[in-house]
């Protein structure tokens, strides 16, 4: 799995997840991000430009270290001071309250207990903090929904861990979460097994 997990696998997620439409729901994704903010499986760093002014400091996590040269690139070409670490979103070591944004993108299909990080959220954010979130999960159409069903295990081990049919608002409603905005969309020229996408805003 070294080859594949070290070098294929990241070099797909640049190509699938830097291109010109996804940097552009990124940038959407992170409009309103400000503050003190976590970003919880940071992968290969492509947020890392989309962040506006109003950031002030930028914490991101992630249990792999994926392509680190270029996430290093990345965090010095930023206007924020940024801390990296090497954790696990379901348990995180930060004081409760202590973010002003967290950011999720494309992780949630990931991370095995997506729910027990959820929660690890909404303890680490702040009273009137915001979650923004861009993930792709389960169909709102019950034909592709089955056939989510029946390829999730394929995708489990082509993308890492990665689901295809988690119902993402679901999960951060289980979480405690309130979800203030969501915006579900087909993402464009993407095969419609991978295509539903939840973009939104959730606060405590
Ligand atoms: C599909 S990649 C997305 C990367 C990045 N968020 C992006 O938008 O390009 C999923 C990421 O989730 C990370 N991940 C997996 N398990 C995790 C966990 N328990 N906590 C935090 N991140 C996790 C993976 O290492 C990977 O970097």
């Amino acid at each position: 799995m070294g080859l594949y997990s070290n070098f294929i696998f990241p070099h797909m997620l640049e190509y699938l997840l830097g291109s010109k439409q996804a940097m552009e729901f990124r940038r959407r994704t992170l409009a309103d991000a400000r503050g003190d903010v976590l970003e919880i499986g940071f992968g290969t760093g492509l947020n890392l430009e989309c962040y506006p002014a109003a950031v002030q400091r930028l914490t991101i996590i992630d249990p792999a270290k994926l392509l680190p040269r270029r996430v290093a690139k990345r965090i010095a070409a930023v206007h924020m001071p940024v801390e990296e670490a090497f954790l696990d979103a379901e348990h995180l070591p930060f004081q409760n309250a202590r973010f002003d944004t967290v950011v999720s993108t494309w992780t949630l299909c990931t991370i095995p207990d997506a729910v027990g990080a959820l929660q690890e959220v909404r303890r680490v954010l702040k009273p009137d903090g915001k979650l923004l979130f861009l993930e792709h999960g389960r169909s709102g159409d019950a034909t592709i929904a089955r056939k989510q069903d029946r390829w999730n295990g394929v995708q489990r081990v082509v993308g890492l861990g990665c689901n295809l049919n988690r119902p993402i608002d679901e999960l951060i409603s289980g979480a405690g979460l309130k979800i203030r905005s969501l915006d579900r969309f087909q993402m464009p020229r993407t095969p419609k097994i991978g295509a539903e996408h939840y973009l939104g805003v959730a606060s405590v």
